[in-house]
């Protein structure tokens, strides 16, 4: 369908059916829909109309083959032109195959892996109906109080820019219209969501505008060079304005700045929001703020629905705006084939046979396992098969293991911890017991009988694994904390079971990084594994087991407790810098009752082998325009096990126009390497790379100093100097 027929369905269109395609709404409120569908947000009463319903642009969170094709045919029986609806939902982290959460694949630092999720997450959901994914969420994350740092791959703007290509690759594929297994992504939230104040969800931002460009817009950016079809707008305020409202960062910024022609979205009643952030005065104004500053659609509140016409009407907003809007989403329906085929990849035979399948699974236990951390050892990892294994803990039996933005995924299918020790060893050797509820418990008895029962468990055994964490609903969206402890009855536990005496292998839950006091000193071992997805059991049995080598780096760092963050790699030198940790000077930047270096620093994680890294060495003193300064770095495999190690190349710029970070993450490869060898790794570095944003916001490198420095995580560098030479002429 040429753009020509798309303007003739606009011209055909009322100005209130032009509206109705700006909504989008829940499943609820089709009466052919079976179920409400996902419901994300608050369910305000809209005051809508049965018309309104059907004409309607879009649905959210309706799911399944069957249901979907029943919608879709319903709805163009009744919408007056036969424009078919656009079916949308947070595909996240898989749709039926749970994947691990984003900040655990980030952890990965695998981006083939994390495509092929991505991929994976839109065959299954194309299959059931869906078109569009409210992913990849690549908000920058700084701040472990806020619940959604789960849903970002971490704090890293160079490492999150890849992996936001990575998905939306995955998503999209290289040709949407017709490669019907594939859905269009929407980036969000744009922007700056992941810096809300004190990591309280929702709450204000207030950046830099050279913060805002050099460290939380580039994720967004890449995500949109990749070819990203969506912009999903946050709940926050930008410079002062909340984002959906905020012209300067929608239509200045992303629109005329970026290019960005795409269909930007609002976030589950972020326009009707801007009246309680307190610039809109009522439904009305909103609604003319939203649009003027460039978004299309408005989701689950009637802003747009109530208002439009009557501001076109009076002469208050330029129709063509209203125009703009509907033709983007109606391209959108365009570029996904919807005009021609209306129920798209929606097939419920194919469903069944694909949906959750082994394959599928296979890759989702593969991701898994490298997105595990390895945090501590004190040589008690790998178990041995022979060994008496007591596996205690709320997470030893639980199903609650796939994270908050699985919707679709099944808690009951999800493989357990306890699985994936019963596939390892014969239940003579297994003695299980839960130890405590994930939250404390106000039932007296009830704890002190969970806690005998586990120290029962425990005298049996000659290892101890807890298996302990945060529920799913602790973090993602509303899920800040101000104590990002363990809860106290596991706290408690760990330290009953101590009494014992026993090694003790902790295997951690959660959504964000802890403070792991009261963990890290007790246990012997400890491996984060997040919320691992639906094979999450079997993946840690192999780890556990050795059967598989830990090798998942930390993208978020570790805070050795709250009062510490927001802690981060990438932090700048400051005029009195902490220069030794042991220091007896008052007067530098340091707190006085914690070190300033986190607890696990960002690119963190062990194996179960030691991986020895030689000096640096770089193939020139000097970086010349346009040519690559070669670093090298030999790293060798010095233990008995084989792995796969993340070589990291970090470049600081020691003086520039603004003040730069100490070490800035530039490249980094993952290298095989069997027992006892050696391989040299290079990274090339060119100028381009060593541009950032200068004071006056402008993008470009400064002459002289860096140092380059390699390792296998943030802190652990050996370093090499170079020079960046002027061009001639300049
Ligand atoms: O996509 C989400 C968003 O991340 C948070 N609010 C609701 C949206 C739709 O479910």
């Amino acid at each position: 369908m040429m753009e020509q027929q798309l303007n003739s369905y606009l011209q055909s269109m009322t100005l209130e059916e032009k509206v109705d395609q700006l909504l989008q709404l829940v499943g609820a409120f089709f009466e052919d829909a079976g179920t409400e569908g996902q419901i994300t947000g608050p369910m305000a009463s809209l005051g809508i109309t049965e018309e309104t319903v059907h004409n309607v642009g879009s649905v959210l969170g309706l799911a399944g083959a069957k249901e979907v094709i029943r919608v879709q045919q319903a709805h163009l029986s009744k919408n007056r032109l036969g424009i078919p609806l656009l079916i949308m939902a947070d595909i996240v982290h898989g749709f039926k195959t749970i994947f691990p959460i984003p900040l655990a694949i980030g952890c990965s630092w695998d981006m083939r892996l994390a495509e092929e999720s991505a991929t994976i997450a839109a065959r299954e959901a194309a299959v059931s109906g869906i078109h569009v994914t409210f992913a990849p969420m690549v908000d920058l994350v700084r701040d472990p109080r806020w619940g959604r740092v789960m849903e970002s791959t971490g704090e890293d703007p160079y490492l999150n820019s890849e992996f936001a290509r990575a998905f939306v690759r995955g998503y999209q594929g290289k040709d949407l219209t017709n490669d019907t297994d594939r859905v269009a992504a929407c980036v969000k939230h744009f922007a700056a969501y992941g810096a809300g104040e004190g990591g309280r969800d929702y709450n204000t931002v207030d950046l830099s505008a050279w913060q805002l460009r050099e460290y939380y817009l580039p994720s967004y950016k890449a995500a949109l060079d990749e070819g990203c079809e969506m912009v999903m707008t946050s709940f926050n305020t930008v410079e002062g304005v909340a984002a959906t409202g905020n012209k300067r960062l929608m239509r200045d910024l992303l629109r005329d700045e970026w290019g960005f022609d795409g269909v930007l979205i609002s976030d589950w009643a972020a326009i009707k929001e801007l009246i309680p952030h307190g610039i809109a005065e009522d439904e009305r104004e909103a609604a003319q703020k939203a649009l003027l500053a460039g978004v299309d659609i408005e989701m689950m509140t009637s802003c747009y629905n109530g208002h439009l016409p009557e501001l076109v009407r009076s002469g208050q907003l330029d129709e063509a705006l209203v125009d703009e809007a509907v033709m983007r989403v109606l391209k959108l329906k365009q570029k996904l084939g919807l005009f021609d085929n209306p129920l798209r990849g929606a097939d419920p035979e194919r469903e069944r046979e694909i949906v959750f399948c082994d394959a599928h699974r296979a890759v989702a236990k593969e991701l898994a396992i490298k997105s595990c951390v390895l945090l501590k050892n004190d040589s008690v990892l790998p178990l041995k098969r022979s060994q008496h294994i007591a596996l205690i803990g709320p997470f030893a039996q639980s199903g609650d293991i796939l994270g908050s933005w699985s919707w679709s995924g099944s808690q009951d299918e999800a493989i357990r911890v306890i699985d994936g020790f019963q596939s390892k060893i014969s239940s003579s050797l297994l003695t299980v017991a839960t130890g405590c509820s994930i939250e404390d418990v106000t039932a007296e008895d009830m704890t002190a009988e969970q806690y005998a029962e586990a120290l029962q468990a425990a005298s049996q055994a000659e290892i101890i694994v807890l298996a302990l964490g945060e529920r799913s609903d602790m973090s993602g969206e509303a899920g800040s904390r101000s104590n990002i402890r363990l809860p106290q009855a596991q706290l408690e536990l760990i330290k009953r079971l101590k009494t014992l005496n026993k090694p003790m292998v902790a295997v951690l839950f959660n959504g964000r990084p802890l403070d792991l006091h009261g963990v890290i000193e007790e246990a012997d071992a400890v491996l984060e594994a997040w919320f691992p997805g639906g094979e999450g059991g079997a993946a840690i049995a192999d780890l556990l087991y050795g059967d598989a080598e830990p090798t998942g780096r930390l993208t978020m760092s570790f805070p050795q407790s709250v009062g510490q963050v927001p802690v981060y790699y990438n932090h700048f030198n400051t005029g009195r810098p902490q220069l030794d940790p042991n220091t007896k000077e008052r007067y530098v930047s340091q707190y006085l009752d914690v070190p300033n270096e986190p607890l696990f620093p960002f690119g963190y994680g062990l194996s179960y082998t030691e991986v020895a890294y030689d000096s640096i060495q770089l193939s020139s003193e000097t970086l010349v325009p346009g040519q690559a300064l070669t670093v090298k770095v030999r790293v060798t495999n010095a233990g008995a096990r084989p792995v796969e190690e993340t070589v990291q190349c970090y470049v600081r710029d020691i003086s520039g126009d603004t003040v730069r970070p100490l070490k800035e993450l530039k490249d980094f490869r993952k290298v095989l390497l069997p027992p006892g060898e050696s391989r040299e790794v290079e990274f090339a570095l060119t100028k381009p790379q060593l541009r950032y944003h200068h004071a006056d916001l402008s993008f470009s490198s400064d002459s002289g100093e860096f140092a380059v420095l390699t390792g296998p995580n943030s802190r652990d560098t050996t370093e090499g100097r170079f020079r960046l030479v002027k061009e001639t002429g300049k």
